[in-house]
């Protein structure tokens, strides 16, 4: 089914019109995506950016095969079109979505079950500074780290939009939480957000911080965007039976490491890439945020920490933001 009358057949889309920096970020004329079977098709009103569209962007993250070539992981907007098989949604519907590219840009597709409400008093632009870092860190720090109440979580970059999912959701969830980050003012902000220790990494080290804290104990689940040297330091700083997950290596794919410390402590380093998931994968996490998580944001005991909003076409300005790295919280673009 579709409303016909207020789809146009071509939408202003913002393109990686060549790889580089972000100036080959441009406004460009593109065919409204069709919704297929089980799919619909999202007027968008506001799209967030994540780190992995500035790696987009430069060439070092291809979209997954059959994905739009178009950058952005996440929206939010309104049901447009749906496909003849979509059950649960209708036009109309004020949606978010987990998508696998093609979010910058004036209407979007994604399978229905990657589609979750927006959250009861949620703008549009809240809205969609959530799936990426909700779904990343559910499935990361819950499903795959199986953290649990009561026990201590680190996060490394806790000011990152997943560092400040990743504190508020292993807070509400009973966990006590210690992060780093590079500068007074992000630990400040990690504090805020309910962080019982943020580590300035630039002036401590955060392997005896964690260790003090703990009274020697250690972490006992580690969400890990950093790699390189900081691998060997993150054994160091698990606790017995310790869940390391990497979710990025931007200090490095490689390390060296004393795997011994993996078996005195029994530890388990694991991870994952979100995006070239299935969409079943993903439906499966969306179907649990909203039934554990979704509560939490709609009373607004979690919330996303906006950091600053850029009109669609100048998208280059949002990348820009993320790469001088000055940034807490999300960066999202207005759409509408
Ligand atoms: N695996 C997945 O499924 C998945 C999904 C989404 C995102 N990610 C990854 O998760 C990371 C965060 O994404 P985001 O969108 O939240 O990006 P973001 O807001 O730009 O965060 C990047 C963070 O990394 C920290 N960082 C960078 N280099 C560091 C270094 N050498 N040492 C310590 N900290 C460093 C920065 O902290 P400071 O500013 O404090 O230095 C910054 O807060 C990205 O690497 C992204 O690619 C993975």
């Amino acid at each position: 089914m579709t409303d016909d009358t207020k789809i146009p057949a071509r939408m202003t889309a913002v393109a990686i019109s060549q790889p580089g920096g972000p100036m080959v970020l441009k406004a460009e004329k593109r065919a409204v995506p069709e919704p297929g079977e089980h799919e619909i098709l999202i007027r968008v009103h506001a799209a967030g950016v994540n780190r992995p569209d500035v790696l987009q962007r430069k060439g070092a993250y291809p979209p997954p095969a059959g994905a739009s070539d178009l950058p952005g992981l996440e929206v939010a907007g309104t049901v447009a079109a749906v496909g003849p098989g979509v059950k649960r949604w209708r036009l109309g519907d004020a949606v978010c979505a987990l998508t696998p590219g093609g979010g910058y840009a004036e209407f979007c597709k994604v399978d229905e079950t990657n589609a979750l409400p927006v959250p009861a008093g949620f703008t549009m632009t809240e809205a969609a500074a959530l799936p990426e870092t909700f779904f990343t860190v559910w499935h990361n720090v819950f499903e795959r780290g199986g953290l649990k109440a009561g026990e201590t979580f680190l996060v490394h970059g806790g000011s990152s939009g997943i560092g400040t999912t990743a504190i508020q959701l292993a807070k509400a969830f009973g966990a006590t939480v210690v992060t780093t980050a590079g500068s007074a003012e992000k630990c400040e902000a990690c504090r805020n957000l309910g962080a019982d220790l943020a580590i300035d990494y630039k002036r401590e080290d955060f392997v005896e911080a964690v260790k003090t804290f703990t009274s020697g104990k250690g972490a006992n689940v580690i969400l890990d965007m950093v790699g390189g040297n900081y691998v060997d330091r993150n054994y160091s700083a698990a606790a017995v039976e310790g869940r390391i997950v990497q979710i990025a290596t931007q200090a490095g794919a490689t390390a060296s490491v004393d795997v011994s410390k993996i078996m005195v402590k029994r530890l388990v380093h694991t991870g994952s890439t979100l995006r070239p998931r299935t969409t079943e994968f993903k439906g499966a996490v969306a179907a649990a945020l909203e039934a554990q998580v979704w509560p939490l944001l709609t009373s607004r005991r979690v919330a996303p920490v906006m950091d600053m909003i850029f009109p669609f076409k100048e998208a280059w300005r949002a990348h820009e933001r993320m790469e001088e790295g000055e940034h807490i919280g999300k960066i999202v673009l207005d759409v509408a």
